[in-house]
């Protein structure tokens, strides 16, 4: 059986390290990541995702930023991937608001110069990290993708929404099979600090409140990494097999809102702390509401996210403790 090549970017991320995690538990996969390792947030978390995944003999890291077409195509020269998981960004609604450089950069450039160099090799099927926030506020719930994205409420949410349309671009003028994944709020072990259940934690053990945007009355719908990967993975066997048009788009989430004040107190009673709370107004970008329809994604993998809000922080909260040496 000849081996896939499969490239994942992003893969010093949250969810790309999950990602080439379970895609190297095969032996027919040899997985390369392409990252910058760059210091959005604490660099030791990216660090021990990769130490991890250094100990896997079928995993190559490359050390590349996006934004560099000549280093991407050479890599892309060297390497003939069969297929693509970019997930690679400058993620977070709120950074956005104040550094659209930096957007600019890796969500458009970087984009542009992996889906063109994946288009010069062939690549038999290309992925792409997608977001609920592209739908901005919505009335109706839950959320289908056939539900309107043409107003975004942050400069990320409109990086995203661009690669949705290069990207149909793309599969529509060269024939290349390609599939956008729309995560909503994705938390778990070893996260992203920038998020909820981690920020919230980490300003409470510094002594700090935590702000409660537009009072508490935002909802999410939190999915837990394992359903995420879950739903990659048995998308990726599929698509393989059988793809209904070159171009779809789907929507990763768990399918049950959180009211954010419920949600809170969920984390205290969990991890037995209570937060000073700091109730504040609205934050520009944010979204009230993000509610996902999994029925397009369950119709493809016949899978439904298993890990429910309380098991998942209990599961973040074990973990966080544990990391921090927390009694
Ligand atoms: N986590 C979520 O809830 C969520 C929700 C919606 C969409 N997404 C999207 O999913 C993808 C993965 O998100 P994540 O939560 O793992 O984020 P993350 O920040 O943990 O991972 C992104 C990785 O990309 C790398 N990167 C950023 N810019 C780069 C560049 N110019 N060149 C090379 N590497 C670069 C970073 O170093 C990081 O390791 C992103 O595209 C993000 O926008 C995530």
């Amino acid at each position: 059986m000849n081996k896939k090549k499969i490239l994942v970017t992003g893969c010093a991320g949250f969810i790309g390290s999950n990602l080439v995690d379970k895609l190297t538990n095969s032996k027919n996969n040899i997985v390369y990541g392409i990252d910058n390792l760059n210091n959005y947030y604490d660099h030791k978390l990216k660090k021990k995702r990769l130490k991890k995944l250094s100990k896997k003999k079928n995993f190559t890291l490359f050390k590349i930023d996006i934004s560099s077409k000549k280093n991407i195509l050479k890599n892309f020269s060297i390497i003939k991937y069969d297929y693509v998981f970019h997930l690679a960004a400058q993620a977070g609604v709120r950074y956005s608001i104040n550094n659209p450089d930096t957007y600019l950069k890796s969500n458009l450039i970087g984009f542009y110069n992996i889906l063109e160099a994946a288009k010069k090799i062939n690549v038999k099927l290309f992925y792409f990290a997608s977001s609920s926030s592209v739908y901005g506020d919505k009335k109706k719930f839950p959320i289908s993708e056939k539900f309107n994205t043409d107003t975004p409420k942050s400069f990320y949410a409109a990086t995203k929404k661009c690669n949705e349309i290069i990207a149909h671009s793309y599969s529509h003028l060269y024939k290349m099979k390609i599939i956008g994944l729309r995560f909503f709020t994705v938390y778990g072990p070893l996260g992203r600090p920038d998020m909820t259940p981690f920020s919230f934690l980490n300003k409470h053990y510094q002594g700090k409140h935590i702000d409660i945007f537009n009072k508490g009355n935002h909802e999410r719908d939190f999915t837990y990494i394992d359903d995420v990967i879950n739903f990659i993975l048995i998308l990726f066997e599929k698509n393989q097999k059988n793809m209904n048009s070159n171009y779809e788009i789907y929507n990763i989430g768990k399918g049950s809102p959180q009211k954010l004040l419920k949600y809170i107190g969920q984390i205290e009673k969990t991890s037995k702390i209570n937060f000073k709370r700091n109730y504040i107004g609205p934050q520009s970008g944010d979204v009230k509401k993000t509610y996902s329809s999994i029925k397009k994604i369950y119709r493809i993998t016949n899978y439904k996210p298993k890990i429910n809000i309380q098991e998942g922080l209990k599961k973040f909260i074990n973990w966080y403790k544990k990391y921090y040496k927390i009694k």
